[in-house]
This record gives C-alpha cells, structure tokens and sequence, in this order.
C-alpha cells in the first residue's frame, strides 16, 4: 500500500508535479548546491524541463498544460527523475538523454558537454547577417558562407546549428574524442546532415590538411585548472578535456589562433568562446583586434550572469 506522502500517489496534476519538483531542488540547492547551469540557469526552468521533456510535450512553455493528469506511470517517471537528479547530481540533460538548443533537440550523454554554447545563439542573432543584406554584420551574405569548420564539436550542435544558418555551407567538424564523435554522429543523423557534416577525429587542424573556410566556429575547451578543480558535481559530472584548458584555461585558444589563418579564406573569420577567458587574452594578444559580441543571458556554475563579452571575432586579414 503506498504511503500518503508518497507524491506518485497523490500528486495527480503537471501543476502539482511542478510544484514539488521546485520545493526539492531548492532544498536540494540550500542544503547540497545543487546547481542549474544545465537546465535553464534557475530551479524553476530546470523543473519545467524536466517534466516537459520526460512527457515528450513541447519544452518551450509549461503553462499550457498544467492541468493535465498524469497517468501512474508517468508520475513514477517523473519522481524517478526528480530523485535521480538530487542523488546523482548528473547534469539532467544526461538522465535524459537530450537537451535543446535553438529549437533543435540533441543527443547527449557523459561522452559529450552538455550544449549551451552562447555561440548557438548567435549563429541567429543577426550578427552573420541574413538573407536581407544587412550591413556592417560579420559575415557579408550568410548564403555566400560554403565552407564552415566547427573545431571542437562535441555533440556536433555547433555544426548542426550552423547547417541551418548558413543553407548553402558543407561543414567540417573535428573533435580529439571518439566517444565525442558517436554522439555527434547520432546527432547528424537524427538530423538528416550526413551530406552536409562530415566529423573528422584528430587534434585541431590536424586532420584537415589545407582545407580552408570562410568561417571556422569554436567553443574549445577554456577552464583554468583552478576553476576545474572547484566545479560543483553537475560540471565535474562532464568530460574533463571538454573544458580544461590549461592554467591559464587559454592553451588551446592559443593554438587555434596560431593557426587559423591559413585555414580561412581571403575574406574569412574565426568566431571562439572563451569564457572568462577575455582579460588574460587581451593581456597576451594585444596584437589582435578581438571584436567581443554579446551573447544573450545565460548563467552559470555558481548562478552568476554570463554571456557579454565571452566570444569573440577576428578575421583572416587580422590574423595573417
Ligand atoms: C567545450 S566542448 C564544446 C563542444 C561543443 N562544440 C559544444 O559547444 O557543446 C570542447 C570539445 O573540444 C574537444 N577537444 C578538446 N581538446 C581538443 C583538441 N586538441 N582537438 C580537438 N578537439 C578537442 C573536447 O573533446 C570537447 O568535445
């Protein structure tokens, strides 16, 4: 017989489910910092995530179902992912199975970073133009983009997402990880770009020869060993070699740098996150005329504001 405190039993509504998924992961962020840098930034978004994506309902707004009963089965999933997420302390998205970015659903588990790149929002921002012409955008004409790198690909959501930005572009996506490149290669084909995505293994530029591009996209890894080192479970739960990048956190920003130039084309550019990374880099590259976009809010391990000032451009003419 089941208890009356059991929540399978007596919650019956999405609102109720709602609810009491947010009263555990505040306890669970008072009494454990549980973190939520993986599920919306806040406990409230990462609820209704939760719920939405564990009932296959659209994950952009709860509200339109928050009086639907749950089936017994349904509830028990939900509970099970409610206690999974607090004892575990795994990024959800991993005992999901998936996450979103962009309106686009990727497959992810331990063998990639969990997407959130602020790169993905600014492949649709304006920033590379569009199909109008603007002026004074980073890239002339977004249709005239054909050749597009994503170093680092992870999951391959960067290279996905760019396949839709830019509709006339072939795309190379490199990462050092085979366990990585499964998952990016699940995701390609979940999204019918076999012909467009081709995924090399290698380090860097390594397997690409001299291919050049008229635009190569990165989100390497940038940590510094001390930030890696104080990361909450959610963040430490994610491949090591996804984010350290050294002491400084800057090794391989360096090193794609170094040589970016001649894989891009005459009037190419290179766009790369670098986290916190923007002091130090200007500190040893006043060299180069990084232009720093903004990105839209996102939050990170600790709940702090992040996403101005994390990524930059430089163009081939400037680096070479
Ligand atoms: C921050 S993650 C980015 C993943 C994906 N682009 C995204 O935005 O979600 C960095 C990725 O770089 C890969 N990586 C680390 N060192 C590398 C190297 N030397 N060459 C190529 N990829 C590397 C890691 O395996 C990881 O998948």
């Amino acid at each position: 017989m089941s208890s009356p405190n059991d929540p399978v039993a007596s919650l019956v509504t999405i609102r109720d489910w709602l609810r009491y998924c947010l009263t555990r992961f505040r306890k669970a962020g008072e009494e454990q910092g549980l973190s939520h840098g993986h599920g919306g930034g806040a406990a409230l978004d990462e609820a209704a995530f939760l719920i939405l994506e564990a009932l296959s309902l659209p994950v952009d707004d709860i509200n339109p179902w928050l009086d639907a009963r749950l089936t017994h089965s349904e509830r028990e999933r939900i509970a099970g992912l409610i206690e999974a997420r607090i004892s575990t302390r795994k990024p959800l998205p991993y005992l999901l199975g998936a996450t979103w970015l962009q309106g686009r659903r990727f497959r992810v588990d331990e063998r990639v970073i969990v997407p959130r790149s602020f790169i993905a929002g600014l492949l649709f921002s304006g920033a590379f133009g569009s199909a109008e012409g603007e002026t004074g955008t980073l890239v002339d004409d977004p249709l005239a983009v054909t050749r597009v790198l994503d170093l680092c690909t992870g999951s391959g959501c960067l290279a996905i997402l760019a396949a839709d930005a830019f509709p006339n572009a072939t795309i190379d996506a490199v990462d050092l990880s085979a366990a990585a490149l499964e998952v990016a290669r699940a995701n390609v084909g979940d999204h019918g770009l076999e012909e467009r995505i081709t995924l090399f293994e290698g380090d860097l530029f390594a397997p690409l020869r001299r291919c050049r591009y008229d635009l190569i996209i990165t989100n390497p890894p940038y940590v510094t060993r001390q930030a890696v080192m104080n990361f909450p479970p959610e963040y430490a739960a994610e491949p090591v070699m996804a984010h350290l990048g050294g002491d400084d956190g800057l090794d391989i920003v360096h090193r794609i740098l170094e040589d970016a130039a001649a894989h891009l084309t005459e009037g190419g550019g290179l766009i790369c996150e670098v986290g916190s990374g923007r002091e130090a880099l200007e500190a040893a590259r006043p060299d180069l005329p990084l232009l720093w976009l903004d990105a839209e809010g996102h939050e990170g391990a600790n709940g702090e504001a992040q996403g101005a000032g994390e990524v930059f451009w430089v163009t081939r003419a400037t680096l070479a």
